[in-house]
């Protein structure tokens, strides 16, 4: 495993993966279309699972087409660019319209063309301590990526911001901010498990779609964690193993609310509560860490 900072640099204050900000002229400068729609997140908010939902509708509800390719083919991810397999600008050139768009950018690095296009924009959500624990493991997946420590160690450099995509307070404010000027969807991670009926249709009609009941059902099906984890076209086994090492951990692990509760001890909890209200006193942003 490579030594933490050989991997991440501070790039305009967010901690960033180093191959990513390599070739940023591409990103900055990348050209929206009216019709292209952002799903933006923090990493390990659900980005995956409302994807699937997305391109569910885009398709209408037609399972075969959305099993036709990996889910990081059908929706590019933008910033990203590894070796010859990811190279998400070049995906989104060659893309035929209407594109959706995966980031993980804060809303400050996203490009500015999307912000002047005013394009749709979905951003997905989930309460901190869950989004740690998922990251965690997604850390121990990454070939690529140094190891986390322990989670104590990996929790504090979360709070710190030291994690790739920099900090989680400041990621979702980013967007929140801007959600009064713009098209935007907020979508929470806990909302989608405690009712996903609700949030379906939430996303048809955001699409300026009509929720048949039709189609809110086959969604609400083909994209159930279980039939997602065995779905290779969502669970991304078709990512070579010498860069995502599903054996340490499946990208598809529990997909629960409050998988913290096993992983925080109470002292960590309280220290964990006592940063966030501080990191989070003047947002009017709510989460919930259980259902
Ligand atoms: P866990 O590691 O807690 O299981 P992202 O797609 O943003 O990387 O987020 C990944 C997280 O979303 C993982 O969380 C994954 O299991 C969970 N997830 C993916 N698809 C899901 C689904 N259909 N239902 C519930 N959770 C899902």
């Amino acid at each position: 495993k490579p030594e933490y900072y050989d991997v991440f640099e501070d790039f305009h204050g967010v901690l960033m993966y180093k191959p990513f900000t390599k070739y940023w002229d591409e990103v900055e400068t990348f050209t929206a279309s009216l019709d292209d729609l952002v799903i933006a997140s923090y990493p390990k908010s659900g980005t995956t699972w409302a994807s699937e939902i997305v391109d569910m509708i885009y398709k209408e509800g037609d399972v075969e087409k959305c099993k036709q390719d990996a889910i990081y083919n059908r929706i590019p991810y933008l910033e990203c660019r590894e070796e010859n397999i990811f190279h998400g600008v070049k995906q989104l050139k060659e893309m035929k319209s209407p594109r959706i768009v995966k980031t993980h950018l804060p809303a400050q690095l996203l490009p500015e063309s999307f912000w002047e296009k005013n394009c749709k924009i979905i951003y997905v959500c989930r309460n901190a301590k869950d989004v740690a624990v998922s990251y965690y493991y997604f850390f121990l997946m990454i070939t690529a990526y140094p190891h986390p420590g322990s989670f104590p160690e990996f929790v504090e450099k979360f709070m710190q911001g030291q994690v790739p995509y920099g900090s989680w307070y400041d990621h979702v404010n980013s967007y929140w901010e801007k959600r009064k000027n713009s098209q935007m969807l907020f979508m929470f991670y806990e909302d989608m498990k405690e009712d996903i009926r609700k949030e379906v249709i939430k996303v048809i009609q955001f699409l300026g779609r009509k929720p048949s009941e039709e189609l809110i059902d086959k969604i609400i099906k083909h994209t159930s964690f279980k039939e997602m984890k065995n779905n290779p076209c969502t669970n991304y086994t078709t990512v070579p193993d010498e860069m995502m090492d599903q054996r340490v951990t499946p990208f598809m692990r529990k997909g629960i609310t409050g998988d913290w509760k096993n992983h925080f001890t109470v002292a960590m909890n309280e220290k964990f509560d006592m940063h966030y209200m501080q990191q989070m006193k003047t947002s009017t942003m709510k989460f919930r860490t259980e259902i």
